[in-house]
């Protein structure tokens, strides 16, 4: 379908003014890692820090934008491309919100991790490495799945029979076989602290 006829509508408000009011700095949190890495559990607990500071969050996670937004999505690399382009444009409306953004997807290829990191300004992406390893993530498996992707149930399943590249210059690494839940969001509360997100 053609763009040609649609034209662009600049907003009255600025994001600048929408930030303001909630007196921070917008951004997308984006966790990434292995199936059983920890994405959700650690961004759902920085999401419930920053909430009880009065921060302005919103969560997009994985399994549940598949249901929705992204439903009929698979696991092919072109599937896994095009779910993580949509939410890259869904973060960038929240940033544009003045909302901090966190998403928790496997979202295993370089470069449409970057291609989300170049549709906002700089400083507004933090890629956030859930570093587990494999045959930790799946000791734990959580959902059951790394069974599945080891009988050949589910094909091209992360990590087994599909690539993950792990992030070559992450804001933040979470090392997550050694330290707390607790800990580990800490570690991203305390970067935004520290970097002047958490007051506009
Ligand atoms: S991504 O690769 O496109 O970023 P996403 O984070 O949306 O993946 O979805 C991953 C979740 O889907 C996993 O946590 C798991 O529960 C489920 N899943 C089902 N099939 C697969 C598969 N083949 N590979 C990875 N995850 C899968």
């Amino acid at each position: 379908m053609s763009n040609k006829h649609i034209v662009w509508h600049d907003h009255h408000i600025s994001k600048q003014e929408r930030s303001k009011i909630k007196d921070q700095k917008p951004c997308i949190l984006w966790f990434t890692g292995l199936s059983g890495s920890g994405k959700s559990t650690i961004a759902n607990a920085v999401e419930s820090a920053l909430l009880a500071s009065g921060k302005h969050t919103y969560l997009l996670d994985g399994d549940n934008i598949r249901m929705g937004l992204n439903r009929g999505l698979g696991f092919s690399e072109q599937d896994r491309v095009e779910n993580i382009r949509r939410i890259g444009e869904v973060a960038k409306l929240f940033v544009d919100a003045g909302t901090i953004v966190l998403s928790a997807f496997i979202s295993p290829f370089q470069k449409d991790r970057d291609a989300v990191r170049a549709l906002v300004e700089a400083g507004e992406f933090i890629e956030i490495f859930v570093d587990t390893p494999l045959d930790v993530c799946e000791k734990r498996d959580p959902k059951g799945l790394y069974k599945k992707a080891r009988s050949g149930e589910i094909p091209d399943f992360t990590g087994i029979s599909s690539p993950y590249e792990a992030p070559r210059k992450p804001e933040i690494r979470i090392v997550n076989d050694r330290i707390s839940v607790d800990d580990a969001a800490r570690q991203v509360v305390d970067y935004l602290q520290e970097r002047g997100y958490l007051n506009a």
